[in-house]
Order: C-alpha cells, then sequence, then structure tokens
C-alpha cells in the first residue's frame, strides 16, 4: 500500500545574522513533528532554507564590504552558519532550499510572469511618503512625528513605478478560508486575521522594487526586482520543482503540506500566500500552524537588545537533546514562552535528569544486579502492575491525538506521566527488598520487565524530540529496531523475556545550577578590556617610515555618506590644487558640519579604495583609543596656521 504523503515545511530563515534559540525552536519544533510522522509510517517530506534576497541583506552586505551573494554564503554555509546549526540540533530536513539558487530564481520568474498574463498582477504607481537617505516608502501612520521611522529625518511625497498583485480581488475566498477554522491554527489566530486585515479592506499588493537591485528581476521588466515576500514564500513549490526542472515533486507532496510559521509571518502565510496560490489555481496548502515566540523577559529577543540566546552555546554546554527538549516540553507551542536559562536547567535536572534518567539508569541497574542483565522467564503478576500496564498501553494514543494538533507539550506531559508513574511503581514495589527473598524472583522479575516495556513505550514516543538519547536508551534496555516502531508500542509485553539489558553511561547528568550559570555568564561576558597602552609595534627604519606620505589637508567639505551610519565623505585641500576625496568611518564621533575649515592630517600614498561604491583616496589619521568595548577617537587637528600640503616627517 502505497504510504499518506506528509509535506512540512518550516519558514525559510533571512541570513542576515547568525540565528538566534528564537529560529531554532521553530525548526525543532518542525524536525520533531516530521519525526513523529515517520515513525507513523508517512512518506515525510521535510523542508527547510534560507531567504536571500531584499535590500536588508543588500546593505548588509556593502556594509561588510562583501557581494550580497558572499555575504549570505557565509551566514547559510560558512563555519557556524545555518546549515552547521541544523546539522548540530540533529534536524532530519530533507530537502534545503536557498532562494539564490537557479531552480528558485526560474520558478518565481515564470509563477510572475504567469500572474501577470492572467491580469493579476498589473503594473501601477507606488504612492507614498519616500525617506530619500533610506530609500524607503512609509504610510502615513508608520511615520513617527511625520518624520522617517528608521533614520527620523524629513520625508516627502513621492510615486514610484511599481507592479501590483490583486489581492483585494480574493479577500472573500481567503476570509472563507479561514473561517473553515481547518487551513489556520490554533483557532485564536483566524479571529486576529479576519478582524484586523480582512475586514478593514485588502488593498492589491505591492510586488516589485526598482530601489535596490539584490532580488529577483522580474524577466519582462528589468529594473524591477520580484517583492521579497513573493520570492520567498513560492519556495515551498519551487523546491518540489514547481516550474522548474531540479525537482519533480510537486505533484507528489504539494496539497499535503503543513506550514509551521512564528506569529508575526501568520499573516503572510495565511492571506497573501492562499491568494497568490488561488490566482495561479493550485490546491491550497493543507494546514498553517503559528506558534508563539520565546521571549526574555517578556519581550522579543534583538540584536539591538542585547539579549540574543546563542543556541551553540546550549546545546554544547548541556547537550543537544536537553536543548531541544526543553524548548519542546516548557512552551506551549502556540504561545509565547518566556526563556530563561533557570527554567532551561530546571527543566533538565527535572524531567531528564531526575525522571527519565533516573528511571532507566535504575531499571538496568536492577536487571544487572538481580539477573546479570537477562530476566528469567518466570513470572508472577499483581493486582498493583495494572495501573502502570494501562496507562503504558493508552499514552500512546493520548500521545498521538495531542502531536496530530501538533501540541508538542502536551503529547510530552502524556509521556512523563508515565514516566512519573512508574518511578512511583519502583517505590511501590520496592525491588530491593522483593530481592532478598529467594521466593520471590518470579515477582522481582515481573516488576523488572513492567518497568522495562513501558520504558520502551515512552522512548518511542520521545524518539522525535530527543533521538539520540533515546538510541542509547534502547540500547539499555535491549529493544532493537523491530521493538522501537510504532506498531511495537501496541502490545505491552512484546520486549523478549530475554532481552539483553545493561546500564550504560548516564544519559542526562544533573547540572549544578549555581555553576551552570556563573559559567554561562562568563561566556556572555564581553572580551576583556583592552589594556591600557597596547604593546609598540616592532620597529621600522627611518627610510620605511618616511614611505608614508603624511600632509597637512583642509577640510573643504564634509556631509555623511547615503546609506551608512559610519562614513563620512571629506573634500580636502592637500596642497596639490586638485581636491582629494577621502572616506572615513567617524560619523559615530563627528558631526559632519563640525569638521568643515579644520586642519586634519592624512596619509595620501595608500591604494585608493572603494566604500560604499564610493573612492577613498587616502586615509585621516586620528587618535583611537579602546576601553571596557568602547572606542574613543580623536581626528588629529593642527593648528590652522599651517598650510595645506605641508609634510609631516
Ligand atoms: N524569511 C522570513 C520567512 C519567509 S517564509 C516564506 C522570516 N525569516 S526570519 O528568519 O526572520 O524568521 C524565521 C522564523 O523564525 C519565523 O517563523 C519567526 O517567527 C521565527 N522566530 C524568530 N524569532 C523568534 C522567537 N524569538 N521565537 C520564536 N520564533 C521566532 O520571517
Amino acid at each position: 500500500m502505497e504510504k499518506e504523503r506528509f509535506y512540512i515545511t518550516t519558514p525559510i530563515y533571512y541570513p542576515s545574522d547568525k540565528l538566534h534559540i528564537g529560529h531554532t525552536y521553530c525548526t525543532v519544533a518542525t524536525d520533531s513533528i516530521a519525526r513523529y510522522k515517520r515513525l507513523r509510517g508517512y512518506d515525510v517530506m521535510f523542508l527547510t532554507g534560507t531567504d536571500e534576497h531584499g535590500q536588508k541583506i543588500e546593505e548588509k552586505a556593502k556594509e561588510a564590504g562583501v557581494t550580497p551573494k558572499e555575504f549570505v554564503d557565509r551566514i547559510v554555509e560558512g563555519p557556524g552558519g545555518i546549515t552547521d546549526l541544523w546539522k548540530l540540533m540533529n534536524i532530519s530536513n530533507d530537502r534545503f532550499v536557498r532562494t539564490t539558487d537557479d531552480y528558485h530564481v526560474k520558478s518565481v520568474q515564470r509563477i510572475f510572469r504567469k500572474m501577470y498574463e492572467k491580469g493579476d498582477i498589473y503594473k501601477g504607481a507606488y504612492k507614498g511618503m519616500y525617506c530619500t537617505p533610506c530609500e524607503s516608502f512609509w504610510t502615513e501612520s508608520q511615520l513617527v512625528d511625520g518624520k522617517c521611522p528608521d533614520c527620523g529625518r524629513e520625508v516627502h511625497y513621492a510615486e514610484e513605478e511599481a507592479y501590483f498583485f490583486r489581492l483585494s480581488k480574493y479577500a472573500k475566498p481567503v476570509q472563507e478560508l479561514l473561517e473553515t477554522g481547518e487551513f489556520l491554527q490554533p483557532a485564536s489566530r483566524v479571529n486576529e486575521m479576519i478582524n484586523n486585515f480582512i475586514k478593514p479592506g485588502l488593498e492589491d499588493l505591492c510586488v516589485s522594487r526598482t530601489s535596490f537591485s539584490w532580488g529577483i528581476p522580474v524577466d519582462f521588466d528589468p529594473g524591477h526586482v520580484v517583492y521579497v515576500w513573493v520570492d520567498a514564500l513560492f519556495n515551498y513549490c519551487s523546491a518540489m520543482g514547481y516550474l522548474n526542472d531540479r525537482y519533480d515533486d510537486f505533484e507528489k507532496y504539494w496539497p499535503a503540506v503543513h506550514h509551521i510559521v512564528g506569529k508575526e509571518i501568520v499573516r503572510f502565510h495565511s492571506i497573501i500566500w492562499p491568494a497568490m496560490l488561488m490566482s495561479m489555481e493550485l490546491p491550497l496548502p493543507n494546514k498553517v500552524y503559528g506558534h508563539g515566540w520565546l521571549v526574555i523577559d517578556g519581550g522579543k529577543m534583538s540584536k539591538s537588545k542585547g539579549n540574543v540566546v546563542d543556541p551553540y552555546k546550549l546545546a554544547n554546554m548541556f547537550g543537544v537533546d536537553a536543548l531541544r527538549f526543553f524548548l519542546l516540553r516548557t512552551f506551549p507551542f502556540g504561545s509565547d514562552g518566556n526563556f530563561s536559562n533557570e527554567l532551561l536547567i530546571n527543566t533538565i535536572n527535572t524531567d531528564l535528569a531526575n525522571d527519565l534518567g533516573n528511571l532507566v539508569s535504575r531499571t538496568t541497574a536492577m536487571v544487572e544486579k538481580y539477573f546479570g542483565g537477562v530476566l528469567p522467564t518466570e513470572r508472577e503478576s499483581d493486582p498493583l502492575d495494572d495501573e502502570l500496564i494501562s496507562l503504558a498501553a493508552g499514552a500512546r494514543e493520548r500521545y498521538a491525538e495531542q502531536m496530530d494538533k501538533f501540541q508538542l507539550h502536551l503529547a510530552l506531559e502524556e509521556v512523563f506521566k508515565l514516566i512519573q508513574r512508574a518511578n512511583k511503581y519502583i517505590d511501590e514495589t520496592a525491588p530491593w527488598v522483593l530481592a532478598k527473598d529467594e521466593a520471590k524472583r518470579p515477582r522481582l522479575a515481573t516488576v523488572l520487565y513492567n518497568l522495562l516495556e513501558s520504558l520502551r513505550a515512552a522512548l518511542i514516543m520521545l524518539k522525535p524530540f530527543i533521538p539520540e538519547s533515546c538510541d542509547k536508551a534502547f540500547a539499555q534496555i535491549g529493544a532493537d529496531e523491530a521493538l522501537q516502531t510504532w506498531d511495537s508500542a501496541e502490545h505491552f509485553g512484546a520486549l523478549p523475556a530475554n532481552a539483553a539489558v545493561h546500564k550504560g553511561e548516564t544519559l542526562f547528568p544533573r547540572i549544578d545550577m549555581a555553576k551552570a550559570l556563573d559559567e554561562l555568564e562568563k561566556m556572555n561576558a564581553k572580551p576583556a578590556a583592552a589594556p591600557k597602552f597596547p604593546p609598540v609595534e616592532p620597529d621600522v627604519t627611518i627610510d620605511e617610515f618616511a614611505k608614508c606620505d603624511m600632509r597637512v589637508c583642509k577640510v573643504l567639505s564634509c556631509e555623511a555618506v547615503k546609506k551608512s551610519d559610519k562614513l563620512l565623505k571629506f573634500m580636502l585641500d592637500d596642497g596639490s590644487g586638485t581636491p582629494r576625496q577621502i572616506l572615513s568611518g567617524i560619523h559615530k564621533f563627528y558631526e559632519p558640519e563640525e569638521l568643515v575649515g579644520k586642519t586634519v592630517v592624512a596619509i595620501l600614498n595608500l591604494p585608493n579604495r572603494k566604500m560604499m561604491g564610493q573612492d577613498s583616496c587616502g586615509m585621516l589619521i586620528s587618535a583611537v583609543h579602546e576601553h571596557d568595548g568602547k572606542e574613543e577617537l580623536h581626528l588629529l587637528m593642527l593648528d590652522d596656521s599651517i598650510p595645506a600640503g605641508f609634510r609631516l616627517c
């Protein structure tokens, strides 16, 4: 019989910065669902990837002095990058899409053209308040005190030629789709979408840009690049081979697609996305699930707040499985969760070290100690066993019910009810007392067997969450692959009586809270301040020094470089009669107006450099000092009576 298909996706991540624990949460959750579905016998396709176009990436690359492609390559595939993080976190994606991949670019161009030919994309004018330095349009409501919300400068009314998607045409069918209650979950997100976005009226969506070039070109109108969200959303189709030759799984997996996304991008996935699919006359996704955010002290993690949590550090310190488990056990998947290191360590200690770890180590140690690792076949049951056995037998269904609704924390709750009951069963049956009486050996063997079977049932359910640890534990209780399947959990008693049990390494060592917190604090501490006076550089000869041509210059003009928050552009009189242009990254320390007319010093004979597309012919000399991670800078200025062109020697 052909397997039922299950296609699941994460959002594709922006490679503009390193990913943090929030991104990891989203990917680990999707991975656990994918693993669960494989366990249930589905033909699973799990897709993740990166969303690599757009103005932000273009700007960041410029700042870093590399091309946008070089910039994203480093963050996606470089050491410690996104693909490395997913390897570390044991993410089992079947495919990885990058929106800069040729096949994706082709698909998007064909899609854009198709919607255009159909009349769902049309050419119009984008109108709004425009900030010239930021090259951005803003609506009136986005302005702050009538000024650009990004840089605080004046804006003016402007129009720009652009393509639009007829989103308004699809408002009704999209609303009907949302009202089914099946397409978008959790249910709370449905009303939010209808009331906040559809009811106030859906406007057509601007789907091309001309103000930057790092995007997929509209192939019939060069100069326009496709809006990043159109480009990004269609990754779910292109990566299956839709309108390209790279893959041919689209027919196979498409309608079975389930999108797991964070709450802030639910709007794109539940309104714009189905509308565009309707326009393309494609079947609609099975589901969009909007999960909550991991927050810190109630607020979003962000680089500017300096509170982003690095998953590499935590995984290396506590273990990959411990981190995966914590993320999914602690926070209800549909709501926000407050991250803290204390909570992480507590969860590891309570659930993994205490409850699960102890159950595995106590059970296997007792089978080794009392029976040399193999239980005898003679048994003696007791009514005391019934509760544990029925809990173990029923847990699978209750767990599945929650997993199928993506209620991952509730599914784990079912598993831990069983684990806690099994630990209580040890206390109730007191195997160490039974072991003292030779006549009680059949009873002792029965108790230990029931514990092994309860553990096996729990491990089968835990494997999608903590795969490596479950493999180790399965080996310890003597359960081979056939005894790790979903179906094998149906029968309490499938583990052969003579399974070879051995106590192995401790799966989850207890963590010393104070020590771990201290270590984390040290790890997160800023690097030690630079020494007050850095050591003097190695000697140079007077002839070598004389090669540096340093001249007195007068500042003729000075202005900020567009789109850079660091660079100032100087025009200098260097005494030669021809003004000299030098760029200097000192905007943080000076406003351009205060430098005009000043007498400064520049090295003139350095090779010319291009910065933000402009030439810099030399370098200004400054006095620089770093203290406590803070840079202090003073531009070297001389007495104004010294004429331009004089050489320093
Ligand atoms: N590139 C878009 C997605 C395009 S999908 C066609 C994007 N990228 S992102 O890198 O900014 O975010 C990717 C996912 O990470 C989103 O689902 C987002 O909600 C999730 N998270 C980012 N920070 C998060 C938390 N602090 N907590 C939980 N999830 C978070 O959006």
